[in-house]
């Protein structure tokens, strides 16, 4: 029988066991059942800034940044206000041109590397990256694309093709055709690749995120470039993630003052509200792939260049720069990257601490093998696929603050704050992480705190 529907003056009431009740029946039981062994089934209720609230009013401080996508932070008021002054606009009549779209486009050509110039606008990062694949097939005749096998670009057919974690391809399969992965930061590998003269596009991460946020070595993307222009390759610049100031430059692609042939970005470019992808490239590839009438309509999207979401971007790129955030990245990431330099220190169970401005991740040490006696089987297949899980587990329940694993490395966890955090709020942080590693030198201690029922979940399937 059909119930009765929710109305949106419900939502204000909805308990946390509604909302579990909700998700498990009619979203995805798998992920409440694993938020839930992890205790990361909280109802956040409320939002501002760096802080989140939950439905008993306990304050937690995020450092996950929504994966990337909350560079200004939550709710930032500049970016509800911009929603605000286009509310009487036309969100969508597609048989026109934007205003909007077309004034974020033109920004987007005055910040962007070199002669990128021309967007395309949808709605995830998935999209952008599926935008230039195509992009990148049709303007040069070719039929390859050539990625990273550590590297994560989406989770669509497309971009799947070109994400390297298999775990994410199986069941899926067939991928895309002519696809192919070389080892990130081996150029010889992508020399032979593009010595054929038949690959469309290099797709790569400037630095790479969900693979465990690993900075490339100084000069490697200027070689990138290099063999790219000299085989007719096209370079395609991921900056979903590592884009709008996050590493401490406004792109990442500056650092190494590359000029990639197409950009991608998404994430934060809607302010942390809206949804919006775009994929950059320059007027001459643009014209050589939908250049007149014909070809103008050949890749489209329904809501890609809304109005709302338009603001949103404008509204970004506004605060991005009068709130000096990317210099700010760069200053605060140092900060937080010297105090987990120190935290290395002390704790031998962290192996690494790697990042840029504040894309930063820690990546901790795998135990021996029989290490830990007993139960070393359950341990060690737990830390293999949930140590940076186990150890969010604890920042979470214990110290309320929010992190992630990297979703291609989940030994890694990742600290990818809003740009607005504070060093007050750094401190926090490393205050947390200190007592964390303190109180849990062992593995089988993290699982213990992590989650009520993760070990024993793990221990009942054995
Ligand atoms: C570098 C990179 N590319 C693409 C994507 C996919 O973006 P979306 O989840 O919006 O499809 C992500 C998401 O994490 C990303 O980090």
């Amino acid at each position: 029988m059909k119930k009765e529907l929710i109305k949106i003056t419900d939502l204000q009431h909805l308990t946390r066991t509604q909302v579990k009740e909700n998700f498990r029946n009619y979203m995805n039981p798998g992920l409440h059942t694993y938020l839930g062994l992890l205790d990361f089934d909280k109802l956040y209720v409320r939002a501002q800034g760096v802080y989140a609230w939950d439905s008993e009013d306990n304050r937690y401080i995020d450092f996950l940044g929504g994966y990337g996508s909350l560079n200004l932070g939550h709710n930032h008021p500049r970016i509800i206000e911009a929603l605000q002054q286009v509310s009487t606009m036309p969100n969508l009549i597609q048989a026109s041109m934007n205003a909007t779209a077309s004034a974020l486009a033109y920004n987007l050509a005055q910040i962007t590397p070199g002669k990128l110039n021309n967007t395309f606008f949808c709605n995830s990062g998935a999209e952008a990256v599926e935008g230039a694949i195509k992009l990148a097939r049709i303007a040069t005749g070719r039929p390859r694309i050539v990625s990273c096998g550590s590297g994560f670009h989406g989770k669509t057919m497309g971009s799947l093709s070109v994400t390297g974690r298999e775990k994410y391809q199986r069941g899926f399969e067939p991928m895309l055709p002519a696809c192919s992965t070389v080892t990130f930061c081996r150029l010889d590998e992508l020399e032979e690749q593009l010595r054929q003269k038949d690959v469309a596009a290099f797709i790569v991460e400037p630095i790479q995120g969900e693979g465990g946020i690993i900075v490339p070595y100084e000069g490697y993307l200027k070689e990138v470039q290099d063999l790219c222009r000299s085989y007719g390759t096209l370079l395609v610049a991921d900056e979903i993630q590592t884009g709008l100031g996050r590493t401490g430059t406004m792109f990442a692609s500056e650092h190494e003052g590359i000029e990639p042939d197409i950009l991608c970005l998404a994430k934060s470019l809607g302010g942390g509200i809206m949804p919006i992808g775009a994929m950059i490239t320059t007027q001459e590839l643009w014209n050589k792939a939908y250049g007149g009438i014909e070809k103008c309509l050949l890749h489209t999207s329904t809501f890609g260049g809304n109005t709302w979401a338009a603001a949103a971007g404008i509204a970004t790129l506004e605060v991005l720069a009068e709130e000096e955030l990317p210099a700010r990245a760069a200053e605060l990431g140092e900060y937080l990257m010297n105090g987990l330099r120190a935290l290395q220190q002390t704790y031998p169970i962290i192996r690494d601490v790697r990042g840029r401005g504040l894309l930063i991740g820690i990546e901790f040490e795998q135990p021996a093998k029989g290490m830990l006696g007993k139960v070393a089987g359950a341990v060690n297949k737990l830390s293999a696929e949930f140590l940076g899980a186990m150890v969010a587990g604890v920042l979470l329940n214990k110290h309320q603050i929010i992190t992630a694993y990297t979703l291609n490395n989940p030994n890694v966890i990742r600290l990818e704050p809003a740009l607005i955090v504070t060093k007050e709020q750094i401190d926090v942080v490393l205050n947390a992480l200190n007592d964390t590693f303190e109180k849990n030198t062992s593995l089988l201690g993290f699982g213990l705190a992590s989650g009520k029922t993760l070990l024993s979940s793990v221990f009942s399937k054995k």
